[in-house]
């Protein structure tokens, strides 16, 4: 391992920090476009969907990345290891994107999937190697993950403001114009533009492989080589069944028995997310012999999932709602000269790498009065409500068709910021905290589960766009955090009893 290092840290660290600082970059840089261009007319070089089927589509997108990392983590575990998992899920999140950058429904679709394995093979595995960097009792680990944080985030300022420029700015489009290509074919650029990025990310990672444990190049979930096998032939049948799984539907649909369509794919998919919820939680009570204490605390973690749920719900609306209310009611100039819609996609990530040390200072400064963490989910949906809220007085102020001030916006996403610093950091500890030891590794999976419920359900109501008023859409977004809000707000105290049995 090399011993030269990065703000105090292991070497290893700058490595991930911007392997992960590239991936979202090109995460969020696509996303920053996604739905712009389905809903855009095909005239205007868009796919020309109804917002509805874009809202469909976003979100079964979007849930599948972060249900994927539940699969990701058992490949690393299993066949390949974090590091080459790691490097082979840029590869595939870059062929992804390269897909995208080729118009046409295919090359569309196909670009997304590929973006949800790699992802699902990267996200979870690389925050993982964060972790192996440091000894079990090296204190700088915590301070290691904040730093990688920003990474993330400067990826996620970064990649709207590049990607949106590609696809949306004007001045750009002139550009391709003079070039001799079509000005409608910027989407692409946008597209192609995440496809650096993760080259980028890739070429910086790949040159840095000495810097990782010899742990990192182990698949550290089996024993010896037998076990290796059975699990190469698990993912074998399995790849084989869902290759199956396809023909056979193709097949289905070419002979006219049934008709297969991105929507109503989508809704196969809600229909499987709500399966697997009822499913791990009616394991959760029926499998194991709780005691009572631990069966109380199982109904707490329901509690904290369902505030999970509807907080990434009203959260990840980001990408659907505020991004067309950004591209359609937003007046986007400053100082007089236009920018794109999707710039404003950059400014919750601004607001992390201002306001995470801000944060940081005031749990510090109320010492032990820092609120607990069912404490910080009930604020982290209180402040998203008032995101929310103000976003009613927007829509009101806007009208029908009219553009208001970005700063609405602006001011929306400070106070979601906040939210997602009082939840995000603390959510999946609390969770694991309350449950029981022998369930720990399914708390991860259970974590994710609620992001990508929440992720799809944000898409879900950005279809709506069009079919509500947008105050009655903002003011049921408001209601419905604010609901969950309070109801959380009220079981704090019996939760905090459970959770000082717990530890
Ligand atoms: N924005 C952060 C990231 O992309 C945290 C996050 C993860 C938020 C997953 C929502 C869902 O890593």
């Amino acid at each position: 391992m090399s011993k030269r290092g990065f703000f105090g840290h292991p070497g290893g660290l700058s490595t991930l920090f911007f392997t992960e600082m590239w991936e979202r970059f090109s995460y969020y840089g696509m996303r920053a476009i996604l739905i712009l261009y389905m809903v855009a007319p095909l005239t205007e070089g868009g796919m020309g969907l109804p917002v509805s089927d874009a809202g469909a589509i976003q979100g079964t997108y979007s849930a599948l990345v972060y249900l994927m990392t539940m699969v990701g983590g058992w490949f690393a575990d299993k066949l390949l290891g974090l590091r080459r998992s790691v490097f082979w899920g840029g590869v595939l999140i870059m062929c992804g994107h390269i897909s995208l950058a080729v118009r046409g429904a295919g090359t569309f679709y196909l670009g997304l999937l590929l973006v949800v394995l790699g992802t699902g093979l990267l996200k979870g595995n690389i925050s993982a190697m964060v972790g192996q960097l440091y000894d079990r009792d090296d204190t700088r680990r915590d301070a290691g993950y904040s730093v990688y944080y920003m990474g993330v985030n400067l990826g996620g300022f970064l990649g709207p403001l590049v990607c949106g420029w590609f696809a949306q700015q004007p001045a750009f489009k002139a550009l391709l114009g003079s070039w001799g290509f079509s000005p409608e074919s910027a989407w692409h650029f946008g597209f192609g533009a995440a496809a650096v990025g993760m080259f980028l990310g890739l070429v910086q990672y790949s040159l840095a492989r000495g810097r990782f444990p010899d742990e990192a190049d182990r698949p550290l979930g089996i024993a010896n080589q037998a076990e290796h096998r059975v699990a190469w032939r698990q993912f074998l049948i399995a790849v084989g069944a869902a290759a199956g799984a396809v023909l056979v539907t193709a097949g289905l649909h070419a002979g006219g028995a049934v008709t297969v369509s991105p929507v109503g794919f989508a809704g196969f998919v809600d229909v499987v997310l709500v399966a697997v919820t009822i499913g791990v939680f009616v394991w959760f009570f029926a499998a194991g012999q709780w005691t009572p204490e631990e069966r109380t605390r199982l109904i707490v973690i329901v509690v904290l999932f369902l505030g999970a749920t509807v907080f990434w719900a009203g959260f990840e609306q980001a990408a659907s709602t505020l991004n067309l209310f950004a591209d359609r009611n937003t007046a986007n100039t400053i100082f007089g000269i236009p920018y794109p819609a999707s710039w404003l996609q950059s400014v919750n990530s601004a607001f992390i790498i201002i306001l995470a040390p801000v944060v940081g200072l005031v749990w510090l400064w109320l010492g032990r009065r820092n609120p607990s963490s069912p404490a910080k989910f009930a604020f982290g949906l209180l402040f998203l409500a008032a995101g929310y809220g103000l976003m009613i007085a927007a829509s009101l102020l806007a009208g029908e068709s009219g553009r208001v001030s970005p700063m609405w916006l602006i001011g929306c996403y400070f106070f979601q910021t906040i939210g997602e610093l009082c939840l995000s950091p603390v959510g999946m500890s609390a969770m694991s905290t309350l449950a029981p030891a022998r369930m720990q590794g399914l708390m991860m999976g259970v974590w994710f589960l609620a992001i990508s419920i929440g992720n799809k359900v944000a898409g879900r109501v950005g279809g709506m766009y069009e079919s509500l008023p947008l105050p009655s859409l903002f003011t049921a977004n408001t209601a419905f955090v604010l609901v969950f809000a309070v109801g959380l707000a009220l079981l704090v105290a019996p939760i905090r009893r459970l959770m000082a049995r717990a530890s």
